[in-house]
């Protein structure tokens, strides 16, 4: 194939995101994210600079066996292909559509419970709330006008607000596709629950443990555990759509995985429990409330949601994108997480001028783009974003979660895994094994690794693939070291040195298990 004034370009589907370090393709089709090695990286952003192929061989300085091999890999590579053009998906800064989509209604901050970690620091000796039932009304008309299709009902305890039901029908009146009612599920009366039953709507309660005498702890009412459970049951019985959502705390770290098997023992589905750590909010600002671990697990992004409208891809946004919460005073903030972010009030000002004022606009397109550390990741169009947390942690709107550990500088993910080990700690007896979803294909003697788990692509050099070839379970260290000793001109401890931090990067990058 003649390679003059070619381009090295990507499928039409998959756009090329770099990082400070690393690069990543977004396709669009199956919404995985492929990792592409430094190798990789590097020739496509000298290929979106309007290089050719020839360009890029003479920037790399290579000879004519690299040139071929570097037509292979492309070929080869299920996103890459030969083209006429320099690459065409060149991402800019991809950007979410923000429209009024999710409203928080809390109808007071009164409640039968008195959760330890209470964002709202409800309790049963709090004044009442100043909206109306007539101001409620108004901004379930008025936000149905503007575009808001879902709405919840919380409070504190939303079932305690005497004209709950009479919002409930104004809402329905008013065609929102979801309606929800959070409730602690302490008091659940007949005529409630058939009124709910009857009108599609749905329940999300919370719930702590398996074990009473820890959810009571949590809820400090002592005997709230009998009553969730039985209204539990209860709306089961009568079919009505339930969420639960389990809050992780110091007091019941240890019991999550039991708590979950014990709802979904009630007829609770597994995929409607959603787990949560306690945030610094509220009655929530403290410590002591923290599970010993503190940290969410921050999951590498195999996934993402980037979405082509037909002229542009476009990404969710942070999690409050097209978001508000109204609380009791009237008060409008992007999060019920965030009350300190009021962005106006209903009483003073109408929510149509509200849901248009930059104030409000400015907090929902902020995008991984605009986040300290974030916006030099190649991961910035794949994560989940809660702005929420690192906000109410820092008071910084523009911090990273504090629950990221990766590093897009250097590429690697700071993961403290119990099984790494530091390059003094290889033994010479170690017997690396290649692990199984690694296939290997070799290209004109070069090797190409695909993690079919991970979707990462890895080009290994010379030596690496010698010494990949040689994990296989039977060739100890000390073998590898001594083979490649007797093929390259080095000095054995340098040999050594390189084969074990070799083996140390296959390990991190889960190519292998010493
Ligand atoms: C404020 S409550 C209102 C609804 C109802 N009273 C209840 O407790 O289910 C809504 C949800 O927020 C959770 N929550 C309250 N404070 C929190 C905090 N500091 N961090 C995380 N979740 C919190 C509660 O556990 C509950 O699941
Ligand atoms: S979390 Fe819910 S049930 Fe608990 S005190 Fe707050 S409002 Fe009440
Ligand atoms: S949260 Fe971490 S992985 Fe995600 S974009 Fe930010 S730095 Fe990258």
């Amino acid at each position: 194939m003649t390679t003059k004034d070619k381009y090295i370009d990507i499928s039409a589907n998959c756009i090329f995101v770099k990082g400070a370090k690393r690069a990543v393709l977004y396709n669009t089709k199956d919404h995985k994210i492929y990792r592409l090695n430094e190798y990789l990286t590097k020739i496509l952003s000298l290929s979106q600079k309007q290089m050719t192929l020839d360009d890029i061989y003479y920037h790399l300085k290579g000879n004519k066996g690299i040139k071929e091999k570097l037509i292979r890999v492309v070929l080869e590579h299920p996103f890459l292909k030969l083209s006429q053009d320099p690459l065409s998906l060149e991402v800019k800064r991809l950007k979410p559509i923000c429209k009024p989509d999710f409203l928080w209604l809390e109808l007071t901050r009164r409640c039968n419970l008195r959760c330890v970690h209470c964002y709202a620091e409800a309790g049963a000796d709090i004044e009442e709330s100043c909206l109306s039932t007539n101001d409620y009304k108004r901004v379930i008309e008025e936000a149905s006008y503007l575009g808001f299709k879902n709405i919840q009902f919380t409070g504190g305890e939303a079932t305690l607000y005497p004209d709950l039901v009479e919002l409930l029908k104004h809402a329905k009146r008013f065609g929102y596709e979801f309606i929800e009612l959070y409730t602690n599920a302490v008091n659940l009366s007949h005529s409630l629950l058939n009124f709910i039953a009857q009108n599609k709507i749905n329940i999300a309660t919370s719930f702590y443990s398996y074990k009473k005498e820890t959810h009571d702890r949590i809820t400090q009412r002592k005997g709230s555990f009998e009553r969730t459970v039985e209204n539990i049951k209860k709306i089961l019985r009568l079919k009505i759509p339930l969420r639960v959502g389990i809050i992780r705390l110091k007091y019941n770290q240890d019991h999550i995985q039991k708590t979950k098997e014990f709802l979904v023992d009630l007829g609770v589905t597994a995929e409607s429990i959603r787990i949560d750590t306690v945030r610094p909010s509220g009655r929530g600002c403290n410590l002591e409330l923290m599970p010993d671990d503190k940290k969410d697990f921050f999951q590498k992004p195999e996934h993402h949601y980037v979405k082509y409208n037909g002229n542009d891809f476009v990404i969710p946004g942070t999690c409050w994108n097209g978001k508000i919460a109204i609380t009791p005073s009237g008060d409008v903030i992007p999060c019920v997480f965030a009350r300190d972010l009021v962005v106006g009030n209903v009483i003073k000002s109408s929510l149509k001028d509200i849901i248009n004022s930059r104030k409000l606009k400015d907090l929902w397109e902020i995008t991984l783009d605009d986040v300290e550390v974030c916006k030099d990741c190649e991961y910035r169009y794949a994560c989940f974003d809660c702005r929420a947390l690192p906000y109410s942690i820092t008071k910084n709107l523009f911090a990273r979660s504090p629950n990221c550990n990766y590093d897009p500088y250097t590429g690697q993910w700071n993961v403290s895994n119990p099984e790494e080990v530091s390059i003094m700690q290889i033994k010479e007896d170690y017997r690396p094994v290649r692990n199984k979803e690694i296939s290997t294909k070799v290209i004109d003697g070069e090797t190409i690794l695909f993690n079919t788990q991970t979707n990462a692509l890895h080009v290994l050099n010379m030596v690496a693939s010698e010494i990949w070839n040689r994990c296989d379970g039977k060739h100890s260290v000390e073998d590898i070291v001594d083979s490649l000793f007797d093929q390259f001109e080095a000095s054995r401890d340098q040999i050594e040195e390189d084969v074990k931090k070799t083996l140390l990067q296959f390990q991190e990058l889960g190519l292998i298990k010493l």
